[in-house]
């Protein structure tokens, strides 16, 4: 009896333990785990990543948890579970992209958490209303630049011409000249080195370098050009306001809070966010619209309308023009709807409800762009380009369709959307950047197609 008591004793503190952990997970979400250990589903998941998601949503409902890598991301995908993700105090952004951040520029996560919200609130600010008319002209002037050193004729790669013109006149903008190199043999190679290092980003973001070589070396290319270009960038100033390019500011807050050894890391996040989507978005665009005669025809019509006959002169575009080219506006929202990002995320910090699930601190919160642009509850017919859905959507006053997440949302959603008014779910603004480049990027294609 004395030998059996402790035996009942701990068998029975284990039935309790288990049948305890038991009732904690029926309260969380169906979780896909794999059976190898931290390893999970990750191989799986990463092969089609998106694919994967939908599957998962189909067999195990609105809400799922996918353990990859050590990580258990748990994915949102209708209105409880999003209005969580995007107002919620629990959950937190700067400890979700924080490693992220350390593994693809090499920020360490004293520094970020130091330095993210003085940075977020300067770049909001500085791509604002105010300064929008400002990057029009700009815009403009580059693209023509651009334009003219293509030469008069040739044939090239939509994707290829879009990169050429976009990648050069972005820097050029939001850096200053002396970063975009002007040689042909280091042009292709930034275009090498960019291209690689975006291409291979999420595998960066969670793997050790030493497993990515290549991707590896593209970085080290680029935060080489960084350093080598700072001292230019910083020391030249704008000739008719004194005023800094979006770099010049950044790197002005980075020496100022830490020390200099962190500012090509900058240089390379910023460089990163401010290729990676926009100018696939201008490049999907012009497909887009050059797949669909009617749209086509109709832009064409506007642009003659509001310019003249093409490709006799100069076109400067001004954002008053663009306002009478709503088709355009429309076709750029319609690209970014259908080609956003895959999935955005946040850290849960405090245990959080969601549909009668509780989920842990620890867990990364995901919530996906993409697959919520094709939920025909939102968007009908959404495999479809439909410039004329955004007709309902209350553009004068930057409202977006509802459940339009292209440009994440809550306190720290994109910055290189414009600002202005409202910003809940249903009030967010649009990129007035992107949509500029793209838009006039369509109209000096009038002048192009006159040259090529
Ligand atoms: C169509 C083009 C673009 C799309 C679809 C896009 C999308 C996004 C998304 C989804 C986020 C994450 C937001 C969140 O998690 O809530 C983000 C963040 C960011 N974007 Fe964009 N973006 C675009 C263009 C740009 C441009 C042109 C810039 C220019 C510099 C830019 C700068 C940034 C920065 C700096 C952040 C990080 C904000 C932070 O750290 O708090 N983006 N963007």
């Amino acid at each position: 009896m004395e030998l059996i008591s402790p035996m009942v004793i701990i068998i029975l503190g284990c039935l309790a333990l288990f049948l305890l952990l038991q009732r904690k997970n029926l309260r969380r979400p169906p979780c896909i785990k794999g059976w190898i250990p931290w390893i999970g589903v990750g191989f799986e998941f990463g092969k089609a990543p998106l694919e994967f998601i939908e599957k998962a949503r189909i067999k195990y409902g609105p809400i799922f948890t996918v353990l990859a890598m050590g990580n258990r991301m748990t994915f949102v995908t209708e209105e409880e579970g999003i209005n969580v993700f995007l107002k919620s105090k629990k959950v937190d952004f700067e400890q979700a992209v924080q490693n992220l951040v350390y593994r693809t520029a090499s920020i360490p996560k004293n520094v970020f958490l130091a330095l993210h919200e003085k940075l977020y609130v300067m770049l909001k600010g500085k791509m604002g209303t105010v300064n929008l008319h400002q990057f029009a002209g700009q815009l403009t002037e580059e693209l023509h630049e651009q334009l003219e050193s293509l030469g008069t004729h040739g044939t090239m790669d939509l994707n290829n011409l879009v990169r050429h013109l976009l990648y050069p006149v972005t820097v050029n903008i939001l850096f200053n000249k002396s970063l975009f190199p002007t040689n042909k043999k280091k042009i292709k190679e930034f275009h090498q080195h960019f291209q690689a290092y975006d291409e291979d980003f999420e595998y960066g973001s969670q793997l050790p370098e030493s497993l990515l070589r290549n991707w590896s070396k593209s970085k080290k290319w680029l935060l080489e050009l960084l350093e080598k270009s700072i001292p230019d960038i910083k020391a030249c100033t704008s000739a008719k306001d004194n005023s800094m390019t979006l770099l010049q500011a950044t790197l002005d807050i980075v020496e100022t809070v830490t020390s200099k050894e962190n500012s090509p890391s900058y240089g390379l996040l910023l460089l990163w966010a401010s290729l990676s989507n926009a100018v696939p978005v201008a490049f999907w665009t012009l497909a887009y619209v050059l797949s669909h005669p009617d749209v086509y025809k109709a832009i064409m019509e506007g642009i003659s309308s509001v310019f003249g006959t093409a490709g006799k002169h100069k076109i400067k575009v001004s954002e008053d023009d663009l306002e009478k080219l709503l088709l355009i506006k429309w076709c750029v929202l319609e690209t970014i709807r259908l080609r956003a990002p895959g999935v955005i995320t946040r850290k849960v910090v405090e245990p959080v409800e969601i549909l009668n699930y509780i989920i842990p601190p620890g867990d990364l919160l995901m919530l996906s762009p993409f697959w919520l642009h094709r939920n025909p509850k939102y968007f009908p017919e959404p495999e479809l380009f439909k410039p004329e859905r955004w007709e309902k959507a209350n553009l004068e006053k930057h409202c977006f369709l509802d459940c339009f997440m292209a440009f994440g949302g809550g306190k720290f959603q994109c910055p290189g959307r414009k600002q202005a008014g409202k910003s809940s779910r249903n009030h967010q603004t649009s990129s007035e950047i992107i949509a500029c480049k793209v838009k006039s990027l369509i109209v000096d294609s009038v002048t192009l197609n006159n040259k090529i």
